[in-house]
């Protein structure tokens, strides 16, 4: 948007003042070290560009993203981007914006509404597909035949439905692999931890893989193992999401067999839309990102190039 000139003292008229671009970001928290590198990255990016970034922290609470939301509007702000915390209940907030005439962008995670015109474009992971390459790559690590605990990530969020929705639709294939337990554990490393203490309490001697929807659930899974004297990555297989560098440490000790990655430096790419949107051009309604697996094998050959 142009900011009207002023006429200078003395008559002339100076070139417009060229207005800064305002985007209010509601992001879900900082539950993780993903999560970090991805505000990181959006912060980073708005910074080099010059944009006015109005960040609000919902610490996991969609209660306080909705506020945000609201007070971005009231703002006037020329952008919302919203990491949302869970797939449902934005209906009313998202009408308020579009009412507003304020683009919206979603990142890192979809949302489902009635009327998809309320946002204009996800840039994103593909969650059913990360949860169908852990799983293949969990049925060829295993011969096809494991007891599996699963780590849940935040209910309702979207990367925990529809991961666990692609590994379950990818192990039907597989008789002989069963999801035991599975239970939520918020996406923490803390958590991740506590619940896998709680499995070893009941199940020790059955547990042969985990699989986590994220990394630092993973890391605190392998802490509660190595404490328990379980050896993980040895007797116990190890697969999660996200590929932070964690998990790459992990890997390289021996500890977690293998992290599909998620990329989460989205901040070049989301700048990219936000100005071909206000620029009036199309864009798709999902931008896809790549991701690929890692394993031990390869982890200490690419360790030094991960930037998260
Ligand atoms: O939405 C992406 C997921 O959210 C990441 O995998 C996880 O670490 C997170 O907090």
């Amino acid at each position: 948007a142009q900011e009207t000139a002023t006429p200078a003292p003395g008559g002339a008229t100076p070139p417009a003042a060229q207005k800064k671009l305002s985007v209010g970001f509601s992001q879900v928290g900082a539950e993780s070290a993903w999560r970090t590198a991805e505000t990181k990255s959006i912060r980073g990016e708005a910074e080099k560009r010059g944009v006015d970034l109005k960040f609000a922290d919902a610490q996991g609470k969609q209660a306080s993203q909705i506020q945000a939301l609201t007070s971005f509007i009231a703002q006037k702000v020329d952008v919302i981007v919203l990491a949302p915390v869970v797939e449902t209940g934005w209906e009313v907030v998202l009408t308020q914006a579009k009412e507003a005439k304020i683009p919206v962008i979603l990142v890192d995670r979809g949302i489902k509404v009635s009327d998809e015109s309320l946002y204009t474009t996800l840039i994103a992971s593909d969650f059913v597909e990360e949860g169908r390459m852990a799983a293949e790559w969990l049925a060829k690590q295993t011969n096809g035949k494991a007891n599996i605990y699963e780590l849940q990530g935040s209910t309702g969020a979207a990367p925990a439905i529809d991961r666990k929705k692609g590994f379950e639709e990818a192990l039907q294939k597989f008789p002989d692999m069963k999801i035991v337990k599975s239970q939520s554990a918020d996406f923490t490393r803390a958590k991740g931890k506590e619940v896998m203490e709680a499995f070893i309490k009941s199940d020790r001697d059955q547990i042969q893989a985990v699989y986590a929807h994220n990394d630092d659930m993973a890391l605190g899974a392998i802490q509660a193992l190595d404490e328990a004297g379980m050896n993980p990555g040895k007797t116990v297989t190890l697969i999660s999401i996200d590929g932070v560098k964690g998990a790459f440490e992990a890997m390289v000790a021996g500890k977690l067999n293998a992290t599909v990655e998620c990329n989460p430096l989205l901040g070049p790419l989301v700048f990219d839309t936000i100005n071909k949107v206000r620029a009036g051009e199309s864009v798709p309604k999902f931008i896809k990102s790549q991701d690929q697996l890692f394993e031990q094998a390869n982890a200490a050959q690419v360790i030094s190039t991960r930037e998260y």
